[in-house]
């Protein structure tokens, strides 16, 4: 399965939201890639703490002791390196609790990005969506859930994989898209016009040759960072009230544009620990009471939902 995490805007806990999902599923036995697309800030190193990835692979000298060389997806998909540089996150990563329970669960795979790679319009070439092709075939093959994070907004990266979906040697993959957005106005307009509005996902899939209806059924929305209302107390009773009524002012806003209860795939508590550090969440830190249950059963129950056929059957 391929799954791309895309968003309207940026800081929305797409990456941080993803990796956790990625992490949860490879918990399970999956053997999981996750595949750094944020072209302009390929930082997921930092993410599953990957001392000297954090901004990226690091450019080397070729042997001819010339010019640096990249070797991230930038470079494999601009055709300067045969292949992209992968990483086995249980066996790399620095956090020593995560090491320690390498042995358990399957493959966690980073494929990042070139540090310093940036952003690149190079859609129209066909080389680009061919090696963007091959890419996602070799690991939708070896992989049982593929996540490619791609960069925020009406990207290249959301541009480039439409093209690449619709390629025929694609055509028989199931793909999936999730689209992350904040519980606020601004990011419910923003999550519903990236899908539905110009030059949003359904117009561009089209233009690519995706039908329509179908790519629909494959987009659902993950709601992140939600405060839960019914914990409030201790507040005034007016700020209450005034909580209770946003709720629900938001939830009709959802519905009116087409981003309403029935297209969620999951919804993401506020978790005090992510609000200080891009990180994974291990069991262990529940444990030890540092994160909150409750954001990783959140997190579990995305996974169940993104494994579940039926929550893929089409909406009506
Ligand atoms: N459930 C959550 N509760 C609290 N904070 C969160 C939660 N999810 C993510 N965050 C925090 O929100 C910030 C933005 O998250 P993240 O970097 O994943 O967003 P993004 O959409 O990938 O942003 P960008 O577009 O910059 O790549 C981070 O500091 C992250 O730790
Ligand atoms: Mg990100």
């Amino acid at each position: 399965m391929i799954v791309f995490a895309t968003s309207d805007k940026g800081g929305t806990g797409r990456s941080v939201t993803s990796c956790n999902l990625g992490y949860r599923l490879s918990s399970r036995g999956k053997r999981v890639a996750y595949l750094d697309f944020d072209f302009g800030s390929p930082t997921a190193g930092a993410l599953f703490e990957l001392g000297g990835y954090e901004r990226g692979v690091p450019p080397e000298r070729d042997r001819a002791g010339g010019a640096e060389q990249g070797l991230g997806l930038h470079s494999y998909l601009l055709g300067s390196a045969t292949a992209a540089v992968r990483i086995n996150v249980r066996d790399k990563t620095d956090r020593e609790d995560m090491r320690r329970i390498r042995g358990r669960g399957g493959q966690l795979v980073l494929f990042p990005g070139d540090q310093g790679g940036g952003e690149f319009d190079r859609r129209n070439e066909p080389s680009v969506i061919d090696r963007c092709v091959r890419l996602l075939h070799a690991v939708d093959t070896e992989f049982d859930v593929s996540i490619i994070d791609l960069s925020a907004g009406r990207s290249i990266a959301m541009d480039i994989v439409l093209r690449a979906t619709a390629d025929n040697a694609l055509s028989a993959r199931t793909v999936r898209w999730l689209v992350f957005h904040r519980w606020t106005r601004q990011h419910i307009y923003a999550a519903s016009s990236l899908v539905h509005g110009p030059h949003g996902l359904l117009e561009c899939g089209v233009r690519a040759e995706h039908d329509r209806d179908e790519l629909l059924n494959n987009i659902r929305f993950v709601r992140t960072a939600v405060p839960r209302v019914d914990r409030i107390r201790g507040g005034p009773a007016p700020q209450a009230a005034w909580l209770h009524g946003q709720e629900r002012i938001l939830n009709e806003l959802a519905g009116e544009v087409r981003i309403g209860a029935s297209t969620v795939l999951g919804t993401i508590p506020v978790e005090p620990m992510l609000q200080w550090r891009e990180q994974l969440i291990l069991d262990v830190d529940v444990q030890r009471e540092i994160a909150n249950s409750e954001t990783v059963v959140a997190f579990d129950r995305l996974a169940d939902g993104l494994l579940d056929p039926r929550t893929w059957r089409p909406l009506h």
